[in-house]
């Protein structure tokens, strides 16, 4: 390998990578699914950087920030209709961030729900849908967390490895 192939790998080793996490949690579950996707890619996830934000301080343009955006909400049943987003993941992406463009951004999502209901972790359907239509590309197949999240560390891991393989691959590592 000559100088210019070791300088470009060296820059290459150096380029952090950011996932940004934009969630939304009433009662804690999304958060605890997210500190423990975090937890877990802190040791296997060299060369990239974490960024969360909730929905109810994100701003459209922050939805367009770092390498790959993951949007993660439970279900709730705003307005006595089951089946919806988390109120201010709603307000973030039907209407403050309703005509933004993804803009092939890869992206990926977390739904959380409970059987109980009809419409179980719908949230995952409509943080999908939202990418699709708005332009972004999924890279990873949808997390749906069903019930309380303690005692499904290992699914959420499990997954966070994948969003790390389809994410190195995504930006080009
Ligand atoms: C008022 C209310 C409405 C809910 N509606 C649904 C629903 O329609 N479908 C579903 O699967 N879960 C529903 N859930 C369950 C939540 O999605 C689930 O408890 C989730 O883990 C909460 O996550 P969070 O604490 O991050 O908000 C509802 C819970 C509450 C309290």
């Amino acid at each position: 390998m000559n100088n210019t192939a070791n300088a470009a790998d060296a820059v290459q080793h150096f380029i952090q990578r950011r996932l940004h996490i934009v969630f939304a949690s009433t009662s804690g579950h999304t958060e605890y699914v997210v500190d423990v996707l975090v937890d877990s890619l802190k040791s296997i996830a060299s060369g990239w950087e974490i960024e969360e934000t909730t929905a109810e301080i994100a701003q459209p343009q922050d939805l367009l920030r770092g390498d790959v955006l993951l949007l993660a909400s439970a279900t709730w049943n705003n307005e006595g209709i089951e089946g919806q987003l988390n109120p201010h993941m709603s307000m973030l992406l039907h209407d403050k961030a309703r005509a933004l463009d993804l803009a092939s951004k890869p992206c990926a999502c977390i739904g959380l729900g409970d059987h109980r209901y009809f419409y179980t972790a719908r949230a995952a359907d409509h943080l999908q849908h939202y990418v699709g239509v708005h332009h972004g590309r999924l890279i990873v197949p949808t997390l749906k967390i069903i019930d309380e999240p303690y005692g499904q560390e290992e699914a959420v891991s499990a997954w966070g490895k994948k969003l790390l393989d389809a994410s190195n691959l995504a930006v080009g590592n």
